[in-house]
């Protein structure tokens, strides 16, 4: 299939995530494009519990944010638990504060006053065109949206998520991590009939950060490219534990797609949301041989150019000073 139905400019933009090391590094890429070829036009930024709880990985985008120097996007918290299910968290991979490694500074920026689905309900209704989603963490906050305001649904264009895989799972053997949080989330977001790019495991895991990838971020010398070749190696020394070749670069997938989707194989597929299972709790199922004659209802992001990917990741650090 072709990409460049995908291209779109500007794109505006809610990044609902669980920052995560990765999340973060989704929205370098999300704020650097805002900056210079002004395809990210990021309305608003949310949070959910996932890696870590609620509180840490809020604290951690308003860390994020001032590093970033983000001062004029609005910025709230969203769920502290998934819809029915009990929270799971993932300090194994991001450490205890859910962004361990190099110091970050502490917040300059202040959250709103208002939750996640309040924030994104004013986002959609003053926005003329449609906003994109970009969903790095469980599906908690959009579900909840689409439960409390479902006529806004039309005015959401798209949810660019990481998160399933088609051929596997990381947290189990069938399920990743953000759709086995809330399965219940997922499943319902998915059956919106809103469009859905799914980068899952699939590509994810192809999109490595190698060793010397670092080493050309940490050359550039700003303030950013100092923490994030830092995060980078936090999040490789967990993963080359594991046998990976490299850090995988799950969350900004999601962003990159969207800036660069000629860099990417999609396929079209129906995916299902295993909500119940002994063991497939949180798999997605791709209908990959169209068994079920269903209309595809997500865009599955399976490979992609790593180099390519490598570079413009490391360009975009670069726009930082
Ligand atoms: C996903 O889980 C989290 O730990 C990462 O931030 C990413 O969103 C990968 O399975
Ligand atoms: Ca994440």
């Amino acid at each position: 299939m072709t990409t460049h139905d995908l291209k779109a400019s500007p794109v505006p933009m809610i990044l609902d995530g669980d920052p995560g090391h990765d999340d973060a590094i989704a929205w370098v890429l999300a704020e650097a494009s805002r900056r210079t070829d002004k395809i990210c036009d990021i309305r608003a930024i949310t949070t959910v519990g996932g890696n870590v709880s609620l509180d840490k990985t809020t604290y951690n985008a308003l860390r994020i944010c001032t590093l970033l120097g983000i001062k004029d996007i609005p910025i709230a918290k969203g769920a502290e638990h998934p819809l029915t299910a009990d929270l799971m968290n993932a300090p194994s991979v991001h450490g205890e504060s859910g962004l361990d490694g190099p110091a970050l500074p502490e917040p300059e920026v202040t959250l709103e006053d208002k939750s996640a689905v309040q924030l994104m309900t004013e986002v959609l209704k003053g926005s003329e065109e449609p906003v994109t989603i970009v969903s790095t963490g469980p599906l908690t906050n959009t579900a909840a949206l689409l439960l409390s305001h479902p006529e806004l649904k039309e005015k959401i264009g798209q949810i660019s998520l990481m998160g399933g895989g088609i051929g596997f799972g990381n947290w189990t053997p069938a399920a990743e991590f953000n759709i086995l949080v809330d399965p219940e989330a997922a499943d319902f977001v998915f059956r919106s009939g809103i469009p859905i790019i799914m980068s899952g495991l699939d590509v994810t895991e192809r999109a490595l950060m190698y060793p010397e990838d670092f080493e050309e971020i940490k050359k550039i010398g700003n303030p950013v490219s100092d923490i994030v070749w830092q995060w980078l190696e936090f999040f490789y020394k967990f993963h080359c534990e594991l046998g990976y070749a490299g850090a995988p670069m799950h969350d900004p997938c999601a962003v990159m797609v969207l800036l660069h989707p000629e860099i990417f194989t999609i396929k079209d597929y129906y995916v299902e949301i295993e909500t119940g299972g002994e063991y497939c709790r949180g798999a997605t199922i791709g209908d990959v041989r169209n068994v079920k004659n269903m209309k595809p209802n997500a865009r599955c992001v399976l490979d992609l150019d790593r180099e390519q990917f490598a570079k413009y990741l490391i360009d975009a650090v670069k726009v930082y000073s």
